[in-house]
């Protein structure tokens, strides 16, 4: 393998190139990334008719002694459904209440997380006909041990009308399969709305679950696309994301039911959390927009002009003045200072359509008379055949087999280098050879990922899907990181990327395989670690076949420096059974392995073991 390290005969990378794609798939968001512990908070996800299903809110306590049904009573318009609680026992007289009380339970999301010496931020609406006693607590999943409670003990006349509560309860325990109780040993009728749990170490108080960020951050992306993914189409229009009903309070947003993935959202995670997300990570916002289309059903496009005034409503409320309309409502909600939003993405997977390209073109013509510097990322493929509509990016998807996902390593090494760039904004091995996020995979990934980091001239960002799944609800296989309430692990597709998280923004150096191998392919970027402020070039080569190959590498046009034998390192990713996977038993069963790098030179003869991944860091002097 020939190096040229000459910085001047290199490329720079686009800043842009290595990103995530998070879509609300998997409760990667509501019951993932989004830390609240409720799940069904506003008692909507029955739907807005009543008597509704609260499902998963059970019931404590037996007919005799308990009554719950639900109304349209809430202090809420866009949420109208209430809780109401009818109770039958006392604390004396002839039907007694349970010691434990009567009442309902959340579960959460297959569970809570409670931790002890965490504290929890318990929040919850409450309204009654008379003085009322209830106790709020935290316990383990039968109810019978307490981690953590209080109680709300109010006179008839404070909660004659909607009272809100907020609690902050210690836990004094642990168990990772907890569930919030709302008890009372006292007859009357009480009302429950929008009940929330947040653990109070969410990342900046911002509301993520601070492992499941940290696994974003630890990736180093510099763009996240965002909220999908089919979540953004719907299966029919009306189930669709609708960025305005996922801002302002928590407690006002109406949530909603994304057919696609076949589950409730109430929507904490809106538009405002998904950019605040971005900004936490050091990213930039994609944000992908409805254009009037969903799976089944597509607005004409003499009729899309109300969804164009959406899309530049939402363009508005991400970077428009805190004096304008949009944009105040972001101030109000803690952040003033514009949003850098520089991507919008029109529609998903929705090219060759019926009214895509009408559509698009409506969209596009107002967002770039009104915003001309954001750049417009259209669903048609532009690797074959030129684009008939204007567009700065093309969406590119691919979900195959290892051995295609390897050969599509020189997909992009003969497309047109003028007009839009390419965005691979969704790309994973699927089906067998995947599993469940199995080594293959992320080695015919890796190299994939090769493939364009040496075209990042035309492919300027990429991103791998899905990125999260919580492994109770699993609706796509693979993902990049698994978790439940309380754990996670990375599949081996999330830990190659991170062999790619110093790419963004180096420098792709010019390299020449002498050995003529099909199961090859290597590239090397130079670049300055901000950890150590010193530089280095990092060699990455896939070994896709069953032999393990003697490379001998040649880093030539060094410019006046040399390579360290000290500092400079290796690390192999490889595996005997190319279809183990990582789990929670055993998270960390396929690892990169890192090493001194002996030898370390500007002539180097290496081993690549069959089936491997391999990164030299090589440090300059
Ligand atoms: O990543 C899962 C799904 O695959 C996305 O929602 C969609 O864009 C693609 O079909």
């Amino acid at each position: 393998l020939l190096v040229n390290a000459s910085e001047s005969s290199g490329r720079l990378i686009p800043e842009t190139l290595f990103g995530l794609f998070f879509e609300e798939i998997n409760h990667a968001g509501a019951g993932g990334l989004w830390a609240e512990l409720v799940s069904n908070r506003g008692f909507e996800a029955g739907g807005p008719n009543t008597p509704s299903n609260i499902d998963p809110w059970s019931i404590i306590g037996d007919e005799s002694s308990l009554s719950v049904s639900t109304d349209r009573s809430s202090l809420f318009e866009r949420n109208k459904i209430a809780l109401q609680m009818e109770v039958l026992c006392d604390i004396s007289g002839a039907n007694i209440c349970p010691s434990g009380g009567v009442g309902i339970y959340n579960p959460g999301y297959w569970g809570m997380n409670i931790e002890q010496g965490k504290t929890y931020k318990v929040v919850l609406y409450v309204r009654s006909s008379g003085p009322i006693n209830v106790s709020v607590s935290l316990t383990d999943s039968s109810g019978l041990q307490k981690l953590a409670a209080d109680d709300i003990i109010a006179s008839a006349s404070d909660v004659s009308d909607w009272k809100k509560v907020e609690l902050l309860l210690e836990a004094k325990g642990t168990n990772h399969n907890s569930r919030l109780q709302l008890t009372t040993t006292r007859k009357g009728v009480i009302w429950f709305d929008q009940v929330s749990v947040m653990p109070s170490d969410t990342y900046k108080g911002h509301g993520f679950r601070s492992d499941l960020f940290q696994k974003l951050a630890d990736l180093k992306p510099r763009f996240v696309r965002f909220p999908g993914g089919c979540f953004v189409e719907g299966e029919w229009l009306r189930n669709a994301f609708r960025w305005k009903e996922t801002v302002g309070p928590w407690e006002e947003r109406p949530g909603h039911f994304g057919d696609v993935w076949m589950y409730w959202t109430d929507d904490g995670l809106g538009y405002f959390e998904f950019l605040q997300l971005t900004e936490d990570l050091g990213a930039l916002p994609i944000w992908v927009f409805n254009n009037g289309i969903s799976h089944q059903d597509q607005v004409d496009t003499t009729a899309v002009l109300p969804f164009v005034q959406e899309a530049l409503d939402s363009i508005q409320f991400a970077r428009g003045p805190p004096d304008s309309k949009w944009g105040s409502l972001r101030a109000t909600m803690g952040h003033p200072e514009p949003f850098d939003l520089r991507y919008i993405a029109l529609g998903n997977e929705d090219c060759g359509k019926k009214n895509y390209r009408g559509n698009y073109l409506k969209f596009y013509d107002a967002i770039n008379r009104a915003y001309p510097d954001i750049k417009i990322i259209s669903n048609c493929d532009a690797s074959n055949r030129p684009l008939d509509h204007p567009a700065d990016f093309y969406d590119f998807h691919i979900y195959t087999s290892a051995n295609d996902m390897f050969s599509k390593r020189s997909k992009f090494d003969n497309v047109p280098r003028k007009g839009p760039k390419a965005f691979v904004s969704e790309y994973a091995v699927t089906g067998n050879d995947a599993g469940k996020g199995s080594f293959l995979a992320a080695l015919a990934e890796a190299g994939f990922l090769i493939g364009l980091e040496k075209n990042s001239d035309v492919v300027e960002m990429v991103s791998y899907a899905p990125l999260f799944v919580n492994a109770n609800d699993r609706r796509w296989n693979p993902d990049a990181i698994v978790f439940n309430s309380s754990h996670l692990y990375a599949t081996p597709s999330y830990l190659v990327q991170r062999f790619f998280a110093e790419s963004s923004g180096a420098t792709i150096l010019k390299t020449t395989l002498t050995n003529n191998s099909n199961s090859l392919i290597a590239s090397a970027i130079s670049w300055k670690n901000p950890e150590d402020s010193k530089n280095y070039i990092r060699i990455k080569v896939v070994n896709f076949g069953s032999i393990t190959v003697n490379l001998k590498i040649s880093v030539g046009e060094l410019e006046k420096s040399s390579i360290q034998i000290s500092g400079s390192n290796m690390t192999v990713f490889t595996s005997t059974n190319l279809m183990d996977e990582n789990s929670f038993s055993e998270p960390r069963k396929l690892e990169p392995k890192p090493g001194p790098l002996e030898g370390a030179g500007e002539e180097m003869d290496v081993k690549l073991p069959p089936h491997s991944l391999t990164s030299f860091d090589l440090l300059k002097g």
